[in-house]
């Protein structure tokens, strides 16, 4: 439903003159060759720190981020420039959950005309009434909520109307940007059930962006993690849960994970900035497994057994060396 490949998204940094300078950076890629894809049917969980371009990934799927080079496909259909038109189809069929929906809900809407917006901008003519009533009713909200101003909505109502207004079009891409960020515990548990059970009752795909490992666990099908605009770590939830192999998995997963290697799971270190991109292995800054060879060299991403793929030279598959487990290379035979 959704295939990306290579994708980069690079923003132009500062003024015209100051780009002039000598040495001066000149742009920056937020995404810097990304591939994922999300089956029909199925959920990716995308996963990185604040800043890491998780947004930006959204954003760029519906046409709103200048792709440098790279391809993204929603239901076999590729834009071919980068005009409205040619992103329209692709804006139909994909629904945008934003990040704080407070912010994306105009106030001096209704709550009817709010999840009915997407027909009206698509100049789709319907009975307003009965189709808000039937998108409130698929997210669970009385139509009492109808005539309600997102000022009169708790954070989880309001998270529930932007879910009804990104269903508006029958979508076959749900893509919701930190869905559960700033609720409570349980209206977080809430949430996550009520799209869980829309994709079984509608059977739609779902990016799921967060920055909270913790919440993909029983959601997704697939996660993959990203660290500065880079997937370092992908594979079956389960699998990457169970034994995840990259240390800054390893460290977003915190003390839970079994296989901690010693000292892996604490992040110390500089913080990179995309502007100044670290060399080797741009995680080499933090990681405390890091080596000489992690400064010079990049690892790309490989297979560690199936779909489990993991960029990083030392990779922390139970910390056995990786012979034992296919046939591959041995941690000392990565260590030129
Ligand atoms: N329009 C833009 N111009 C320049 N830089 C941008 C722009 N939009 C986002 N960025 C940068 O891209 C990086 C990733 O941002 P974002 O995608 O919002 O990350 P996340 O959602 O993971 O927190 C940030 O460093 C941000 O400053
Ligand atoms: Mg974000």
């Amino acid at each position: 439903m959704l295939e990306i490949h290579d994708l980069v998204v690079r923003y132009k940094t500062g003024s015209l003159f100051s780009r002039l300078q000598p040495g001066a950076v000149k742009h920056v890629d937020v995404l810097a060759g990304v591939s994922l894809h999300v089956p029909p049917g199925k959920t990716l969980g995308l996963i990185g720190e604040s800043g890491s371009g998780k947004t930006t990934l959204g954003r760029t799927v519906i046409g709103l981020a200048p792709i440098a080079r790279g391809s993204i496909q929603v239901n076999g259909r590729e834009p071919n420039d980068a005009s409205d038109l040619s992103w329209r189809a692709i804006r139909r069929e994909t629904g945008l959950i934003f990040q704080d929906p407070m912010a994306a809900l105009d106030p001096r809407m209704t709550v009817e005309h709010l999840v009915t917006e997407p027909f009206t901008v698509n100049g789709r003519d319907i009975k307003r009434r009965a189709e808000a009533s039937r998108l409130l009713d698929l997210v669970g909200l009385p139509s009492l909520f109808l005539d309600r101003y997102p000022h009169q909505l708790s954070g989880g109502q309001a998270r529930r109307v932007a879910v009804a207004r990104a269903l508006a079009l029958r979508p076959k891409l749900i893509i919701a940007d930190e869905p559960t960020a700033g609720l409570d515990l349980s209206v977080q548990g809430e949430l996550l059930n009520l799209l869980t059970s829309l994709q079984q009752e509608l059977g739609m795909s779902y990016l799921i962006i967060t920055h909270n490992l913790a919440i993909t666990r029983h959601v997704t099908d697939r996660i993959a993690i990203m660290y500065l605009g880079r997937i370092v770590e992908t594979g079956p939830t389960d699998v990457v849960f169970r034994a995840p192999a990259h240390p800054y998995t390893q460290a977003l997963l915190g003390a839970k994970s079994k296989h901690k290697l010693p000292g892996a799971g604490v992040l110390t270190g500089e913080v990179p900035t995309l502007s100044h991109r670290p060399s080797g292995c741009e995680f080499h800054t933090r990681c405390p497994l890091a080596t000489d060879y992690c400064r010079a060299a990049a690892p790309s991403l490989h297979s560690l057994s199936g779909e489990h793929q993991v960029a990083c030279h030392t990779p922390l598959i139970n910390a056995q060396p990786l012979s034992a487990q296919t046939g591959r290379l041995s941690l000392t035979e990565m260590h030129p």
